[in-house]
């Protein structure tokens, strides 16, 4: 469903942030981008929304052809693929329930449609009691609810949640990690960057590792239970 080709993305400071990336990914997949501070995981994110384009290779999503895509054609490549940004972007001066009606304002949505979808959004996500209140009261797990459910409001087929647990305690991670893994069971293929050693480790996902903004590593879940069972062999 993914599909890079031969990636490089050098910024225009002469920054190589992809070197020469190649992987797909399938539909349904949900897996862990890994790498660390500065190896390229944000790049490739912002790859995948055309909020940047590489410098050769290509890049594939279902029939999208993305370096190709015209630019009138990418709000709806947006609308497939929901973003939870490393710093979430959420508006200050807006409640939890505006921020999530807000792209379905930009988008056009019927009023009625779009606060239907913005309910049931708020309720999936476990965030209803808040919903009035503005992002500075509300705790970092919550935020990052409220992120993932304004990143909901098209019912994407991707998901990206770049580091969605970066700034949380460990039992919160956990928390955000089973609502990625609900919002995955109900079909929405996922990647996620992060730098979250225990969640990599105890979860046997798919997972690509990028260093310096190479792929040095690509660890399919398959081959991860194997090694774990010929671990659990030996002992
Ligand atoms: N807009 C930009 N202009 C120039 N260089 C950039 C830009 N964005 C990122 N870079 C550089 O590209 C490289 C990859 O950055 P990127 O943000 O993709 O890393 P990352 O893996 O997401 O890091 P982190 O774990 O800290 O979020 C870094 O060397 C960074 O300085
Ligand atoms: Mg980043």
């Amino acid at each position: 469903m993914i599909r890079f080709e031969h990636v490089t993305k050098q910024y225009t400071t002469g920054n190589t942030a992809l070197d020469d990336v190649t992987f797909t990914i399938d539909r349904g997949d949900f897996v862990f981008v890994v790498g660390p501070s500065g190896s390229g995981k944000t790049t490739l994110f912002r790859l995948l929304i055309r909020d940047a384009l590489p410098t050769s290779g290509g890049i594939y999503i279902g029939d999208w052809d993305l370096v190709n895509l015209p630019k009138n054609k990418i709000h709806q490549l947006r609308k497939n693929i929901g973003v939870v940004f490393q710093d979430l972007k959420l508006l200050r001066d807006r409640t939890i329930y505006e921020n999530i009606m807000f792209p379905l304002e930009v988008g056009n949505i019927e009023t009625q449609e779009a606060r239907n979808r913005v309910e049931d959004i708020i309720d999936r996500v476990g965030i209803t009691e808040h919903r009035d209140k503005f992002p500075v009261q509300l705790s970092g797990g919550e935020l990052q609810r409220a992120a993932i459910a304004r990143a909901l409001a098209f019912s994407p087929e991707i998901l990206l949640a770049d580091e969605p647990t970066g700034n949380l305690d460990n039992a919160t991670s956990w928390e955000i990690i089973k609502l990625l893994q609900d919002i995955n069971a109900s079909g929405t293929t996922i990647l996620m960057a992060t730098h979250n050693a225990d969640i990599v480790n105890s979860l046997r996902n798919r997972t690509l590792i990028i260093e310096k903004g190479k792929l040095t590593k690509d660890q399919h879940s398959k081959h991860k239970k194997e090694e774990h069972k010929a671990h659990k062999d030996n002992k």
